[in-house]
């Protein structure tokens, strides 16, 4: 996404860090885009995008060579402050029968609602819960310092957030989409061991060349998977999580396909970055998806060669579809 506001309606903020994005282009072209370079590490900016980095990576020198830097909690303003208590209230109303039970349960865990929560708070609870932690990070950062993070149970969240103008629609991931869409599930035991085993898995497609393949599970999953409850389809994708439309329109919404998560299958579908999905992947539980990324993917990836892309709204005949 280089330019401007999405075509339809808004769109909040989508993009896993350290994950530069294609437009629906040919795989290969999603490598991250370093810019220059400030002390040890070097700006981000989506793959083939013109846009200027976002986020202050010179900081002083205080950035560190995995990335990660303090919370500049003393650069926010009040405004600042006033703007994410009016997120967090807008979307936590939004949650009840839209977001999953896991999500909802672990919510209050994120602690304080009126304020940008100090990262270290939020630690003390997440640490004694699944050992994971939260580091902050100054923006995008690339794939391999990205994945060694989360190999080694660390979660980057953006320190930054966006500004009152940005309300609904963010190119970049904030302070916001990280901590509201992603963090809640890090309290869930079975995602949490899953998104460790994803930054793993993250490092070997790294060295296979196949971080394109790799990302598109991501996209389909932990930023934008839907899951089967009790009660019907919820959301536990953390870009539809923290975007008020996208929560509403992926398990309400008539118009996009709902298709039972395949690993090949959604490896091979290519995504928009400017628009609600055409299509989401379902699960029937963090358990299910643990067990199905488990298996070694390096079999997954040499057949993934031989197969054509698939266009984000593509349906085969194999496609389960799943109705609401
Ligand atoms: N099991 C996968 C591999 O061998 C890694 C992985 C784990 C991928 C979890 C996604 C999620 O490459
Ligand atoms: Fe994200």
């Amino acid at each position: 996404m280089t330019t401007g506001k999405p075509p339809v309606d808004v769109k909040a903020d989508v993009f896993p860090p350290g994950r530069p994005k294609e437009k629906c282009a040919p795989s290969g072209g999603s490598e991250p885009h370093i810019v220059g370079s400030v002390g040890a590490v070097q700006p981000v900016v989506y793959g083939s995008s013109d846009r200027p980095p976002r986020g202050d990576y010179a900081r002083d020198g205080q950035v560190r060579p995995d990335y990660t830097c303090p919370q500049n909690y003393a650069a926010y303003t009040p405004a600042d402050h006033d703007t994410y208590r009016r997120l967090y209230e807008r979307q936590s109303a939004l949650v009840p029968g839209l977001a999953c039970d896991e999500f909802i349960a672990a919510l209050p865990s994120l602690g304080v609602k009126d304020r940008i929560p100090r990262f270290e708070e939020i630690n003390e609870r997440l640490y004694k819960a699944t050992r994971w932690e939260i580091v902050a990070v100054p923006g995008l950062i690339p794939e391999v310092p990205f994945f060694t993070l989360l190999a080694n149970r660390k979660f980057p969240v953006t320190d930054w957030l966006r500004t009152p103008a940005e309300f609904d629609y963010i190119v970049e991931p904030d302070v916001f989409h990280d901590l509201f869409g992603h963090v809640p599930l890090l309290f869930n035991p079975v995602f949490a061991d899953h998104m460790q085993a994803y930054g793993a898995g993250g490092l070997k497609a790294h060295g296979l060349g196949a971080c394109e393949q790799l990302s598109r599970l991501y996209w389909y999953t932990v930023e934008f998977g839907l899951i089967r409850q009790k009660d019907g389809l919820r959301a536990y994708g953390a870009g539809i999580l923290s975007s008020s439309g996208e929560l509403q329109y992926s398990v309400r919404s008539p118009e996009p396909q709902r298709i039972a998560l395949n690993l090949l299958r959604t490896m091979r579908t290519r995504y928009k970055i400017d628009s609600y999905q055409q299509t989401y992947f379902v699960i029937d539980s963090f358990q299910q998806l643990f067990d199905m990324t488990t298996p070694d993917f390096t079999p997954l990836y040499a057949q993934l060669k031989t197969l054509p892309e698939l266009a984000a709204n593509a349906l085969l005949p194999e496609d389960a579809v799943i109705q609401r």
